[in-house]
């Protein structure tokens, strides 16, 4: 059966896959962050393995709620911050055949971290915070791609003046990776919650197309990847 004969399809293969969102600390006790779960990512780890593959996943602030749907086979990483999260990538990158980025990566930190608490000190009632861009490291993982390597990227985007095809087709232009994973996200849609509208592009256009469970939209997203 269909099903079946892709059961096994990845045996062999080693993929690395990140997920959840990165933390920027401002002070010891504070951070700038995100509201991505990580479960897309965990649900991609799954996928992968269940399909015979090698699987490591690069867990960034995921919770141990989320955490406990990971089978044993999979080895799991925990990191925190964008600079820990690129040093884990460049270490474990080069020797896989899937590079999958569907962390929410910071844009920015803090170009000074103070190693005390801050304090409200400012007369006028306002904190001026200076933040640097953060290195892309999808972009770099493209860049540096590996013979036969396959590097995908997410996107969870804003409604805004153009499709979400047309913004992920763009962004995945832009980074330079295979294919690009793009979900629609608001105030009250996409992250936190367990269902999810996925489009997959690659450099023609949409090759998947999906709504469902953020298990059911992991499964299409692999076996787009294995299609590829
Ligand atoms: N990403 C990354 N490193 C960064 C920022 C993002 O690797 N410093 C990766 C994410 O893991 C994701 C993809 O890039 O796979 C898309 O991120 P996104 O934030 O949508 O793209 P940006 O280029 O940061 O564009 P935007 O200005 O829309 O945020
Ligand atoms: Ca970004």
């Amino acid at each position: 059966d269909g099903a079946g004969a892709l059961d096994a399809f990845a045996e062999g293969q080693r993929w690395l896959v990140t997920a959840g969102g990165t933390r920027e600390p401002l002070d010891p006790v504070r951070f700038i962050g995100n509201r991505s779960s990580g479960r897309q990512g965990v649900e991609v780890a799954l996928a992968a393995a269940a399909r015979g593959a090698e699987v490591t996943l690069i867990a960034v602030n995921v919770d141990a709620s989320v955490l406990a749907a990971v089978t044993p086979e999979i080895e799991v990483i925990g990191v925190s911050t964008t600079a820990e999260l690129e040093e884990t990538v460049a270490t474990e990158a080069p020797s896989r055949d899937v590079v999958v980025m569907a962390a929410a990566v910071s844009d920015y930190r803090l170009a000074e971290v103070s190693n005390e608490k801050l304090r409200k000190e400012n007369a006028d009632g306002t904190l001026t915070l200076t933040l640097v861009e953060t290195n892309d490291i999808l972009a770099g993982l493209a860049a540096n791609k590996q013979d036969g390597q396959i590097v995908v990227g997410f996107a969870a985007e804003t409604p805004g003046d153009t499709t979400l095809t047309e913004r992920a087709m763009a962004k995945r232009r832009r980074k330079g990776c295979d294919l690009l994973a793009a979900n629609e996200v608001g105030w009250n849609t996409g992250f936190e919650r367990s269902d999810n509208h996925l489009i997959v592009v690659d450099e023609h256009g949409v090759v998947a197309d999906v709504a469902g469970s953020k298990r059911e939209t992991a499964e299409v997203l692999v076996d787009a990847i294995l299609a590829r």
